[in-house]
């Protein structure tokens, strides 16, 4: 446990910030380079927990792996010469690694068994395994294979056509990784878009894949050839930076090689609705994926309702859009966002707990919450939950409130975003 007592500071922001690399990239980065033969060179790689995760999951096949800081070398000579770990593989607190892994594993004709921490063994598995089981790959674990700890004999599987249920792109990308290693031609359809880094980065990779109208279709292949990458900067991580510069009056934030794929931008339009200044520059793309500039200013700010199609596009920026309602003028309804109650923990709870006490006026309902705006936040005791996206909403809200804040543990911020203080001390006046 590493409890913080943040003091409050109304001073305005201002400055320039690189966040660390994208989370999702990072990981399929990884996945990528070790499936592919000869070397993937991996820079502003996220040096965070959940993507160590995934790195030493890939040493356990022999996968040779440097890593440095940010950068990351990997050589592997494809997943053919992958030998069976004998130790089982630990995931941690990444539900991105689990999934995704579990879509590898069942193409390997190897035996491996698995294991996460507290929260991620309570996460659920079976809308992965259940595909995956389709496809004739054997799995077994707590609760007829729901959940982790679980035990994968993968291999000799075929392709199948498959609908997605929820909207995961964990469940996407371990269908479509599956995919890549399975017989014949395997197509995934999706109702409603979620992030494609998959797609994008299997492309990249030189994989046949083909998107069109929310269905992907990928085709077997053993082939795929190491590439550079560079990951852009976490718009999951920017986010609570620029939800700061939004809600702290007279702040003007610049943030750069931010990641700006389409599939991951709804934090950005809903700031602009409720009528933050956001101004984009240095836009360009790499790999398939477009980053740039964030430059964003505070303004008065007014409610929204976020509902539907762009919640599978910020769903991971709820919490601290929570926040920034609570600043805004009238009310901000969030709904069709049950699938928070499946994150590192339940968000819904976390976020409507933890505005509560620090003084909001927030309800919870059975798919999201209703935040009044025009709160004063007082400040007080909080719980990250163990969750690094609660635990940083915490932070960024001392910022505002007029007492201290005291939050349990922040401990779990090291997932996604170990400078984070460093960065939040930059452009303050404890800077
Ligand atoms: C992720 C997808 C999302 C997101 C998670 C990362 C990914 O989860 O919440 O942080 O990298 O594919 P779901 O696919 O379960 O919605």
């Amino acid at each position: 446990m590493k409890e913080v007592t943040l003091r409050p500071s109304s001073a305005p922001l201002r400055g320039q910030l690189h966040v660390p690399g994208d989370k999702s990239i990072s990981h399929r980065a990884v996945i990528l380079g070790a499936l592919a033969k000869g070397t993937t060179n991996i820079t502003n790689f996220l040096n965070g927990e959940d993507c160590l995760r995934t790195v030493e999951a890939f040493k356990q096949f022999g996968v040779s792996i440097e890593h440095e800081r940010n950068s990351l070398k990997i050589d592997s000579h494809g997943p053919g010469y992958f030998t069976e770990p004998k130790e089982p593989l630990y995931f941690g607190n990444s539900g991105t690694t689990a999934r995704l892994m579990l879509g590898v594993l069942a193409g390997l004709p190897l035996f491996t068994s698995v294991y996460g921490d507290n929260s991620l063994t309570k996460r659920p598995m079976d809308r992965v395994v259940a595909p995956l089981k389709q496809m004739g790959a054997q799995f077994d674990g707590r609760s007829k294979g729901s959940f982790l700890p679980m035990a994968i004999r993968g291999g000799d599987i075929k392709s199948i056509d498959y609908t997605l249920p929820v909207k995961s792109a964990q469940v996407k990308s371990a269908v479509l990784l599956a995919g890549l290693l399975s017989e014949g031609v395997t197509t995934v359809t999706e109702k409603t878009t979620s992030r494609n880094h998959s797609e994008n980065m299997l492309q990249a990779f030189g994989a046949d894949i083909v998107s069109e109208n929310q269905q992907i279709r990928i085709t077997n292949q053993q082939s795929l050839n190491g590439i550079d990458v560079y990951v852009p900067g976490d718009i999951s991580s920017a986010a609570f930076f620029m939800t700061a510069a939004a809600i702290v009056p007279g702040s003007r934030l610049t943030l750069t090689n931010i990641g700006l794929n389409g599939s991951r931008t709804g934090i950005i339009e809903v700031l602009q609705e409720m009528g933050a200044a956001v101004e984009i520059t240095n836009k360009q793309t790499t790999g398939g994926e477009a980053f740039g500039d964030v430059i964003i200013s505070s303004q008065k700010l007014k409610g929204v309702i976020i509902e539907g199609d762009i919640i599978p596009r910020l769903i991971d920026e709820i919490p601290i859009i929570a926040l920034a309602a609570t600043q805004a003028e009238g009310e901000t309804i969030i709904r069709d966002a049950s699938e928070l109650k499946f994150k590192e923990t339940d968000r819904i709870r976390a976020v409507v707990d933890g505005l509560t006490r620090l003084g909001a006026s927030v309800k919870s309902t059975e798919d999201g919450m209703v935040i009044n705006g025009g709160s004063v936040l007082t400040g007080g005791r909080v719980a990250a939950y163990n969750d690094h996206r609660i635990a940083m909403m915490h932070a960024i809200a001392s910022l505002i409130t007029k007492q201290n804040v005291i939050i349990d543990d922040i401990s779990s911020i090291a997932i996604s975003y170990p400078d984070f203080f460093e960065h939040l001390n930059s452009i303050t006046d404890k800077g």
